[in-house]
């Protein structure tokens, strides 16, 4: 079968820092995705150049068997490929409603009775949001930011959803509501590639799980298989090694 998302040889640099050394990685139509590493391992920048934010240095992307490399983000969302970004990136003094209908794709639409229909549905999947359509974005609690960044990518109907950091600043309490959510729409079909420092809960949602260091990528498998996996155990669920 073709992946939906092929990525090879990818580089990324910042300068002299290079940040991403070649990395290959593939996720397929209505796969569940991680990738995990420690912090600075170039996941943030990898999903950068996935999603158009930055031109890679070196390498290609494809999406559904088309290049687009040198494609912007706004002509991936287009694609069908949507970034929930590192950090949430909200429109603090607009308010969620102006945050998901000016935001990106829906701008560009001018069909206004498909566009309420998709502003319908994302908010049928965070009825919080629904209550505070009027509030300003940078009063909403984090985890109702991140329902909304999450409501953001969702409203352009992408096939691959790239998440960078879910659970940055979240309350388990919270993270037991989301995850659950990215799960359910994963089963409708939507291919999900998620960047998680939570190793625990990633392992636990995904197929499979690339491992980042270093720009590169260390190793990969099932996410059931890495679960048991020594060399996850101890670098990223926190085992202790044996005096
Ligand atoms: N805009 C930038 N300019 C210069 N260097 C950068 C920039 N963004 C990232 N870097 C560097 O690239 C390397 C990889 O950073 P990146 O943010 O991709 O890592 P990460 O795996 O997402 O880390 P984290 O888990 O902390 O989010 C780091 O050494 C970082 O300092
Ligand atoms: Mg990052």
């Amino acid at each position: 079968m073709t992946a939906l998302l092929s990525v090879e040889g990818v580089r990324v640099s910042y300068g002299r820092i290079e940040a991403v050394r070649g990395v290959d990685l593939a996720v397929a139509p209505g796969e569940f995705v991680g990738v995990i590493g420690s912090n600075g391992a170039g996941k943030s920048s990898l999903m950068r150049a996935i999603a158009g934010v930055l031109k890679p240095a070196a390498g290609r992307v494809s999406f559904d068997g088309a290049e687009v490399t040198r494609l912007k983000s706004h002509q991936m969302v287009a694609k069908g490929l949507a970034m929930v970004p590192e950090g949430r990136m909200v429109f603090a003094d607009q308010t969620l409603r102006d945050n998901l209908l000016l935001g990106g794709f829906s701008r560009m639409r001018t069909d206004r009775a498909g566009v309420m229909r998709d502003l319908e549905r994302v908010l049928v999947l965070f009825p919080r949001l629904r209550e505070r359509l009027d509030q300003e974005a940078g009063t909403l609690s984090g985890g109702e930011q991140q329902m909304l960044a999450i409501a953001r990518g969702l409203i352009s109907k992408p096939r691959l959803l790239v998440i960078d950091e879910l659970s940055l600043g979240l309350a388990p309490l919270i993270l037991d509501m989301l995850f659950p959510v990215l799960s359910s729409l994963n089963r409708e079909g939507l291919s999900i590639l998620l960047v998680e420092q939570m190793a625990s809960y990633a392992l636990a949602v995904t197929d499979r799980t690339y491992v980042m260091e270093n720009g590169r990528v260390l190793f990969e498998g099932r996410s059931a298989d890495l679960a048991r996996d020594p060399r996850v155990l101890d670098a990223y669920l926190g085992r202790r090694r044996a005096a």
